[in-house]
């Protein structure tokens, strides 16, 4: 008797174990950027680095998606595919997409950074 109700507690525990981790979620990075945001971002000394490192081996001029990313057409070429939300930061197109992973290899740090940088005004500094 004491057996089995010791085999009903763990299965318990085991079954309200798979519950809460399968309901974890699934983003990798969260809203708030974990950079310091009262250090001013530069699009030249810290963004467009990024894009160099991670992003320009696909998106450099006349790229299907019609984004550049090659120093100095970059900037112009975020604004003109309007993928920056300053009003709403984190539902610019740049942050969800690279948050859903798509093919790069930034960090977590650095989509924080382009974050703080569109929170910040997005700004061509
Ligand atoms: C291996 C190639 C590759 C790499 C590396 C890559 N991208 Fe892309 N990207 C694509 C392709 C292909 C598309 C178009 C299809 C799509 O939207 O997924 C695209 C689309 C996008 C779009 C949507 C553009 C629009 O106007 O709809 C954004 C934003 C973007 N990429 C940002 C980035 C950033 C920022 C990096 C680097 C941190 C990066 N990508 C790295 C291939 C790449």
């Amino acid at each position: 008797m004491k057996i089995n109700r010791l085999f009903n507690l763990f299965a318990g525990i085991l079954i309200i174990g798979l519950i809460f981790s399968s309901c974890e979620k699934k983003t990798i990075i969260p809203d708030i950027p974990v950079v310091d945001t009262t250090v001013v971002i530069s699009f030249s000394a810290d963004i467009q680095p990024i894009f160099d490192d991670n992003c320009v081996m696909c998106h450099v001029t006349g790229h299907a998606s019609g984004l550049d990313l090659t120093p100095g057409n970059s900037y112009q070429s975020i604004m003109d595919n309007n993928i920056v939300n300053i009003d709403t930061p984190n539902e610019s197109l740049i942050y969800m997409k690279l948050n859903n992973g798509h093919y790069d290899n930034a960090s977590i740090s650095d989509y924080n950074l382009i974050l703080t940088w569109i929170t910040q005004g997005a700004l061509n500094n």
